[in-house]
């Protein structure tokens, strides 16, 4: 049986945050979601403004890190629960997003946090109106019912959906001031998702039609958006893009580039795009055995004539054509600075090995991973 739903009303363009109207009114107490670079760059005052122009007032907190933990949710529903906060806006990453929509959920419900994330506890109310405006174009968390939050070193995403958000709004014009290092390397996290849903045992058609136009999508726009942090056509196109990846991915599933970033994010705090951006052309040449002929779609879909090819060859050719791609946004081909500061060991890679087959989302791989392939990428990606 194949489910897919899309509750999120998506809305790009240029200046579409003033859309923030259609869902926060006068008298709105908002809780503003966000993280303290976002403040400091005066992003978080840009939304505070429209939503004075509503006549809604704000209160912000900003202290969502890069990969949060359950502390953050914890401290973060408090904040929430303590001003009185009608409304739910987020502001940010896929880090700020996955803490708010637990957050909106929490509000309106019992229990703590580690029920359910552990114990499959289940809300009984509605959540609070979550609206998400991505900074990052990556994760797609803003169309996606899964947050993903470490605790006892794991990084584990918990779904529902009660997790969507009423609401994304798309503009570019705030993600303009993201770095070219971090576009690239989240660009490729949506490059992955996509490349992971299409080619994952739980494909289906809605995810498939997705998938493949987000490839095609980010082929052309990504390293636009690299080379040129300001060309807003290639800003949008690459969120959106990124919306379609997150969609396709959160309903079809994910696999090997994904699991083996768990335990690298968890241990090593390694950022989350960047570890999936490495491990993609490792993970794709794992898995092309398996289903050639999606990767020779994905060729295709990156912008190579496949007529003349065997499915084999264009498969191949899929990889490189990656590999390629990550040359031109300047993307390192292994993880070696990391394997040094943390004095990464035999016994520390068996560890992420066997915890990478035992992550969930490799239930989803084309190929069923052996401890002893996923110990030899690792190795490869580490050394
Ligand atoms: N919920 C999901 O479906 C889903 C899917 C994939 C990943 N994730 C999670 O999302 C998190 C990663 O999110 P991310 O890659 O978006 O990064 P992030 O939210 O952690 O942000 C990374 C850095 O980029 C900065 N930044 C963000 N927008 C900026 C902008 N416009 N200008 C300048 N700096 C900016 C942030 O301040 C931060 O320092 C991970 O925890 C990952 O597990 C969630
Ligand atoms: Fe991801």
């Amino acid at each position: 049986m194949n489910r897919f739903l899309l509750p999120t009303e998506v809305i790009s363009g240029p200046g579409c945050l003033v859309e923030l109207k259609r869902f926060v009114k006068a008298g709105d107490k908002v809780a503003l979601i966000t993280d303290g670079p976002l403040v400091k760059l005066g992003l978080a005052d840009i939304v505070v403004k429209v939503l004075e122009g509503i006549g809604a007032t704000s209160e912000i907190f900003d202290e969502v890190p890069a990969n949060p933990h359950a502390e953050v949710v914890n401290k973060c529903r408090a904040f929430v629960e303590g001003m009185g906060a009608s409304v739910v806006v987020c502001l940010g990453g896929g880090s700020p997003m996955d803490v708010a929509k637990v957050v909106a959920m929490l509000a309106t419900n019992e229990g703590e946090w580690e029920d359910y994330q552990w114990n499959m506890k289940q809300p009984t109310n509605p959540p609070l109106t979550y609206i998400a405006i991505p900074t990052t174009a990556g994760t797609g968390s803003e169309v996606t019912k899964t947050s993903v939050i470490i605790d006892r070193n794991t990084k584990k995403g918990t779904g529902g959906d009660f997790f969507f958000a009423k609401a994304a709004l798309l503009d570019p014009e705030l993600m303009v001031s993201l770095p070219p290092a971090l576009t690239a390397t989240t660009g490729v996290d949506a490059l992955t998702h996509a490349i992971e849903a299409y080619v994952g045992k739980n494909h289906q058609a809605f995810t498939d039609a997705l998938a493949l136009e987000a490839i095609a999508i980010l082929a052309e726009y990504l390293p636009r958006a690299f080379a040129n942090g300001t060309d807003l056509v290639a800003r949008e196109k690459v969120a959106i893009a990124a919306a379609m990846a997150g969609l396709a991915m959160d309903q079809s599933g994910l696999g090997v580039v994904h699991a083996m970033s768990g335990p690298l994010s968890s241990y090593y705090d390694i950022p989350h795009g960047l570890s999936n951006a490495v491990g993609l052309p490792y993970g794709m040449a794992y898995n092309l055995i398996a289903v050639p002929e999606r990767y020779a779609r994905i060729a295709e879909a990156l912008g190579l004539d496949v007529s003349n090819l065997s499915f084999r060859e264009a498969a191949e050719a899929s990889v490189l054509m990656v590999e390629e791609l990550l040359d031109d946004l300047q993307i390192p081909t292994d993880l070696c600075d990391y394997f040094i500061k943390y004095g990464t060991d035999e016994a520390d890679i068996l560890k992420f090995a066997e915890e990478s087959c035992k992550m969930f989302l490799m239930r989803n791989n084309p190929r069923n991973p052996q401890v002893k392939d996923i110990e030899e990428i690792f190795e490869a990606m580490l050394k």
